[in-house]
């Protein structure tokens, strides 16, 4: 019995050069029972041109036809978006040729002898074709939806990047401002006061306006990487020192002799990827050491931030509130980069970021350049 048929009369196409086998064929296809038109063709050319231009749910075609195969057929059909299915209804043709045939897209051989199978072998044919074109769509649909969360990603980056930079703008000419003109007024006072009281008041508010205006510094060079005015190696460093004085963990960083300029954009990805490995590694991996590798050796960036600590966990990377990891991740692509993390329970962690840099023809002499 037919089951995977459409809910119109199933539209059939005959390519048959024998007048009495496409009769059978009829035969066989109104014994099944189903509704259907059936469409007869004997010429390539004519075939070709059916089906141009009309649509089919299923195409049946004899083997040897006057000066063509079915394969010179199918190679026209296979090339068509959303060809219907082929099947080979053919006098013997020999296992190896059904077998190339299949190879090669064809959906089914059926032996003229065996016609009582014909309903069935369509319903087959066309069930396996619309699990075929439903897998196709979840695929691209999937792959749209993944191009989309990466645009999404990369907007909210920026976004957010800008963002920082902007409030760090703003701490430093409102609130940076105002902090060095009170201590200077508070110096002043405290130059000028005659009481010692006076006195000893005015220094410890300039102590603590002194506090304040690194806490100020702090906070921006958080928000706004110096990346930004200094260059990336001396970013980096600023990022493993201040982490050594952190934690105590004494951390080592090792730059190559590349020659190239590195794109701002990148610079921050690099950037941010330190910071996170870093991150990670004073907040899970309690390590001895700490070492951060930079070079831009044969057109790519690599930075490379590994620890000696306890190591990922299995399954800890994918835990659902965890973004830094797969953040990283987006962000590398974002620059047409990728991230290696490698990991060992107690040997540590690695983290490995890679992005080609740009071509550059008059790069100067020297080290990493920014
Ligand atoms: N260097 C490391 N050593 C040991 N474990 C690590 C290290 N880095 C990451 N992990 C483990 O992998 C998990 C995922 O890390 P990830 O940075 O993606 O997320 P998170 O740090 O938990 O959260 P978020 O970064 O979003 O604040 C961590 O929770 C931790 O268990
Ligand atoms: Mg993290």
């Amino acid at each position: 019995m037919v089951t995977a048929i459409p809910d119109h009369p199933l539209r059939v196409l005959h390519l048959e050069d024998s007048l009495a086998d496409h009769g059978l064929v009829k035969a066989a296809l109104r014994r099944s029972g189903m509704e259907f038109t059936l469409q007869h063709v004997d010429t390539l050319e004519a075939f070709q041109a059916l089906v141009a231009h009309n649509l089919y749910d299923i195409i049946l075609a004899d083997y040897r036809l006057a000066g063509f195969t079915a394969l010179d057929a199918w190679q026209h059909v296979a090339q068509l978006p959303q060809h219907p299915p082929f099947v080979l209804l053919s006098g013997a043709i020999g296992e190896a040729a059904a077998v190339d045939a299949m190879r090669l897209g064809i959906a089914d051989y059926l032996s003229k002898d065996d016609m009582v199978r014909l309903p069935h072998v369509i319903s087959r044919a066309i069930e396996v074709q619309e699990a075929r074109r439903t897998r196709e769509q979840a695929v691209e649909e999937l792959a749209a939806s993944q191009r989309r969360l990466a645009d999404l990603t990369e907007h909210l980056q920026t976004s957010i990047e800008q963002e920082r930079a902007a409030i760090a703008r703003e701490i430093h000419d409102d609130i940076g401002g105002a902090l060095t003109a009170v201590r200077f007024d508070i110096a002043w006072i405290g130059r000028h006061a005659t009481d010692p009281a006076m006195q000893e008041h005015a220094a410890a508010a300039a102590d603590m306006l002194q506090h304040a205006i690194g806490a100020s510094q702090r906070i921006m060079m958080n928000l706004r990487p110096p990346i930004l005015d200094q260059g990336l190696v001396a970013a980096i460093q600023w990022l493993a020192s201040s982490f050594e004085r952190r934690t105590g963990v004494p951390t080592v960083v090792r730059t190559s002799n590349g020659s190239v300029d590195i794109p701002a954009e990148v610079q921050l990805v690099a950037y941010r990827t330190a910071q996170e490995a870093l991150t990670n590694a004073a907040k899970y991996a309690a390590p001895s050491h700490v070492h951060i590798d930079l070079a831009d050796s044969e057109g790519v960036l690599t930075l490379e931030i590994a620890d000696d600590g306890c190591g990922i966990q299995p399954g800890m990377r994918d835990k659902p509130k965890a973004f830094g990891l797969k953040g990283l991740q987006e962000r590398a692509r974002t620059v047409d980069g990728w991230l290696d993390i490698s990991s060992q329970p107690g040997k540590g962690t690695c983290v490995i970021l890679s992005v080609p840099l740009p071509e550059h023809d008059n790069a100067p002499p020297g080290g990493i350049h920014q």
